[in-house]
């Protein structure tokens, strides 16, 4: 894993996956997109040379060209090997009798409409990784794309009901893994969903089974072992299989 960029990296399982990577020194860049830079994302690029802070609201999509730009020069002739779409988020329980248009709207443009966008405008530095390393197998020693899901995307799991804006914004979100699977798999590059369980953070709560650090060596432990058979897969963070 060469070069590495996940949005909404400021708090939550994206800043969580930052400190995996500085810590378990795996990555030779670490681009952290956010819209605000928190205290602790400002001490870990302080303390790792290798890790930069990059300034993105994922929902002003006419930034993306010049955010592009950005990350080239970081990358240089290497390319981005890996983009996690982690930014998210989400409305509280919403009936059918109270969910309201701007809800719907907001998550399918943070959640849904960004990560397609984004990923359009990354694709030639991933197309690059891919290419610089092909004589190596699919996976994450080419290029990976991580559209960071959610279980509430399932429509086969969907049995409360509910949550319209957030389920309907990531199983479009799953849509598009599947057509970037097809779309990008004779360029190498490998497309998951992954949901990285319910996770203590400002969006799964206090109850939440899991902690931050779990999910992301989970997912991490999962990234690493991706192969040509598991693209356009949805996968757990365990690396368990999901149903769409
Ligand atoms: N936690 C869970 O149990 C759980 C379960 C399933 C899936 N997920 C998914 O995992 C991902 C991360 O979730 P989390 O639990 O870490 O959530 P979180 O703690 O609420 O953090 C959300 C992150 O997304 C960023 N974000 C939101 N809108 C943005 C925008 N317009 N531009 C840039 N960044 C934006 C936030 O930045 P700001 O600080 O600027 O708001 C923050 O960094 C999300 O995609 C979520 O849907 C989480």
């Amino acid at each position: 894993m060469k070069n590495v960029l996940i949005t909404g990296a400021n708090r939550g399982l994206g800043l969580g996956m930052v400190k995996y990577l500085t810590k378990q020194n795996k990555a030779q860049n670490i681009i952290a997109t956010c819209r605000t830079v928190s205290e602790e994302l400002k001490t870990l690029s302080a303390e790792n040379k290798n890790l930069a802070i990059l300034n993105l609201d994922v929902t002003n999509t006419a930034s993306f060209g010049d955010i592009s730009t950005q990350i080239s020069k970081i990358v240089g002739d290497k390319g981005l090997n890996l983009l996690i779409n982690n930014a998210g988020v989400t409305t509280k329980f919403t009936k059918l009798a109270l969910v309201k248009t701007e809800q719907l709207l907001e998550n399918l443009i943070v959640n849904t409409i960004a990560p397609i966008m984004l990923t359009k405008s990354l694709l030639p530095l991933l197309k690059q990784a891919a290419e610089a390393n092909g004589d190596k197998p699919m996976g994450i020693q080419r290029a990976v794309i991580i559209n960071m899901s959610s279980v509430l995307g399932s429509i086969a799991q969907n049995e409360q009901g509910g949550f319209y804006p957030y389920r309907c914004s990531k199983a479009a979100l799953n849509a598009a893994t599947k057509s970037m699977s097809v779309d990008l798999k004779k360029d190498n590059i490998l497309v998951a969903s992954l949901h990285p369980g319910w996770v203590k953070t400002d969006m799964g709560g206090k109850n939440a089974p899991l902690d931050v650090d779990t999910s992301v060596s989970g997912i991490f432990n999962t990234i690493s072992k991706l192969a040509e058979g598991d693209t356009g897969k949805f996968l757990n963070y365990d690396g368990t299989e999901l149903p769409w």
